[in-house]
C-alpha cells in the first residue's frame, strides 16, 4: 500500500488525509509498495507506451504512473518527453561520454513541469481550487500555466525585483496572481510554509495548497527526469547524472527514482549523484563538506544564477539522502564557472539558462579531480530554457557583466546595408 511517512518524526498517513506537511513540521516522503511493483514488468509497460498519441501514456510523468500514484483525473500539458542530447563537441573537450537532458524542453521551459503535473493532479483530486508557491521563478511560470489550463486558482510569491524576466512574463501572462515580497525566495518560502500549516484537509476548497518542492507529489513527478534518461539510454544505467542544486527537491527526487529502479531491477547499477550549487548560495555543499554533521543556512545567497539563489534549502535532509544512497557528491560552481559553462553548452547549439550550466561546471571539477573517468557517461541535467533569462545572456556577450570573466563573448557587429560590408565582416 502507498502511504506518506514523516523524514523526522516517522509518522504516517494515509494518501486520502491529503497532507502536504507532517504536524511536526517534517517533511512527507511517499513509500512505494516495492514488493507489489517487483510483480510487474514495468520496463515492458514503460517502452509500450512510448511514442502513444493519448494521454496519459503520452505525458512522460504519467508514461510511468506506476511508480507514482493512482489519480482520478490527471492534469496533463503532455510534460517531460524531452532530448537527450549527446554532446560530441563537449565529449570530445571532456574525455568522456557526455549527455545533456534537456528539462528546458518541458511546456513552461523548465523541469517544474513534471513535479506540476503531479501535485496539482493530487491537489485538485482532493478538492483543491487555490494554488501557491514561493519561487525563483520557474515554479512559478509551471503553476500559473498548470493553473490557468486547468482552470483553478494560481497564486505565487516571488522576490521583488530578482527573478529572470522571461520567468516573470510567464507568471503574470498566463494570469496567476503574482505576489512580490520584499524578501528573498528564503522569506517567501517560510511564508508559504506558515500558508501549509494552515491548510485544512477537512475544508479543501476553501484551502491553499503548496505547491513547492516541499510537497510529496512534487517529487514523485520529478523522478520522471531519471527514468525518462534510464529509458532513452536502453535501461543501461549512467556512470553520473550531475544536476544543479538550489531547494533540493530536484536532487531529492533523483535519489529516490534511483533509489526505486535499482531495487526494482530496472537498472543493475546505481548512476552517482553529483548536485552542483552556487557558491554564494551553498549551503549544502557546506553541509556535505563538514561530513553531514553541521547544517546552516547561508544568510544572503548570491548567485547570477537567480533559479538557485536560495539560502537555505527545504528538503536538505531527503537530498543528504539521496547523496548517501548513490554514492554521490556534492560540488560548487564560482560565477565564472557557471557562466563559462553556460556558454559552453550555448554555443554547442543546445542551450540553458544559468543555474542549469552548474551541471557542465561539476562535470568540469569532476574530470579534473579525476573522479569521472575517461570514457564514462554522464548525463548533465539542464533545468531550464535559455531563453528564460535573456538578458544575462546578453550582458555576458556585450561584456556587461560586472566582475566576471568573458572568455566566449560572440558581440553583434554594426555594418552599412552592402556587400562590401557583410563581406568584410564576415571575412
Ligand atoms: N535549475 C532551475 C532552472 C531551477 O529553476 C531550480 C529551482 C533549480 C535548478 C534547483 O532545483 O530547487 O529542486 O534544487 N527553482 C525553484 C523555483 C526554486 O522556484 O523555480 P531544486
Amino acid at each position: 500500500m502507498l502511504k506518506l511517512l514523516c523524514n523526522s518524526c516517522q509518522k504516517e498517513f494515509a494518501l486520502t488525509e491529503n497532507r502536504v506537511v507532517c504536524d511536526c513540521g517534517g517533511l512527507l516522503d511517499l513509500v512505494q509498495p516495492l514488493e507489489e511493483l517487483k510483480k510487474l514488468d514495468l520496463k515492458k509497460t514503460f517502452d509500450a507506451r512510448l511514442g502513444s498519441r493519448a494521454l496519459p501514456d503520452g505525458s512522460g510523468v504519467w508514461r510511468f504512473r506506476e511508480l507514482l500514484f493512482p489519480a482520478k483525473k490527471i492534469i496533463s500539458k503532455w510534460e517531460g518527453n524531452t532530448r537527450l542530447y549527446f554532446s560530441e563537441k563537449i565529449s570530445q573537450e571532456i574525455g568522456a561520454e557526455i549527455f545533456f537532458k534537456h528539462e528546458g524542453e518541458n511546456p513552461s521551459g523548465s523541469f517544474k513541469d513534471r513535479g506540476m503535473t503531479a501535485a496539482i493532479t493530487a491537489g485538485a483530486s482532493a478538492g483543491c481550487r487555490n494554488f501557491v508557491c514561493a519561487s525563483t521563478g520557474n515554479t512559478s511560470a509551471s503553476l500559473a500555466s498548470y493553473c490557468a489550463n486547468a482552470g483553478l486558482n494560481g497564486i505565487v510569491i516571488i522576490p521583488e525585483g530578482k527573478i529572470a524576466f522571461g520567468k516573470l512574463s510567464q507568471a503574470l501572462a498566463f494570469g496567476a496572481k503574482v505576489l512580490q515580497i520584499k524578501g528573498n525566495f528564503d522569506a517567501a518560502m517560510q511564508l508559504v510554509n506558515e500558508l501549509s500549516r494552515k491548510f485544512d484537509p477537512e475544508n479543501p476548497s476553501e484551502s491553499v495548497y503548496i505547491l513547492n518542492s516541499v510537497n510529496p507529489f512534487r517529487v514523485e513527478g520529478q523522478k520522471t527526469i531519471v527514468l525518462e534518461i534510464l529509458q532513452q539510454l536502453n535501461w543501461e544505467a549512467p556512470d553520473w547524472i550531475v544536476l544543479p542544486a538550489g531547494n533540493l527537491g530536484n536532487t531529492s527526487a533523483f535519489g529516490k527514482a534511483i533509489a526505486e529502479a535499482f531495487a526494482l531491477g530496472l537498472i543493475a547499477k546505481k548512476p552517482r549523484i553529483a548536485a552542483v550549487q552556487a557558491a554564494g548560495a551553498n549551503p549544502f555543499f557546506k553541509y556535505f563538506q563538514s561530513g553531514w554533521t553541521k547544517f546552516e543556512a547561508v544568510e544572503d545567497p548570491e548567485t547570477v544564477a537567480t533559479a538557485i539563489k536560495i539560502g537555505n534549502p527545504q528538503s536538505y535532509l531527503r537530498a543528504k539522502r539521496a547523496i548517501e544512497t548513490t554514492d554521490g557528491v556534492v560540488l560548487e560552481a564560482s560565477e565564472n564557472e557557471i557562466l563559462d559553462a553556460k556558454a559552453t553548452i550555448d554555443a554547442a547549439g543546445i542551450g540553458c539558462e544559468p543555474a542549469s550550466a552548474c551541471s557542465l561546471a561539476g562535470i568540469r571539477q569532476l574530470v579534473k579531480s579525476g573522479e569521472i573517468k575517461k570514457g564514462q557517461k554522464v548525463v548533465g541535467v539542464l533545468t531550464g530554457h535559455l531563453l528564460k533569462d535573456p538578458d544575462t545572456t546578453i550582458d555576458y556577450h556585450l561584456g556587461k557583466l560586472a566582475n566576471v570573466e568573458i572568455n566566449k563573448a560572440n558581440r553583434p557587429i554594426a555594418i552599412e546595408a552592402n556587400v562590401d560590408a557583410f563581406l568584410s565582416a564576415i571575412r
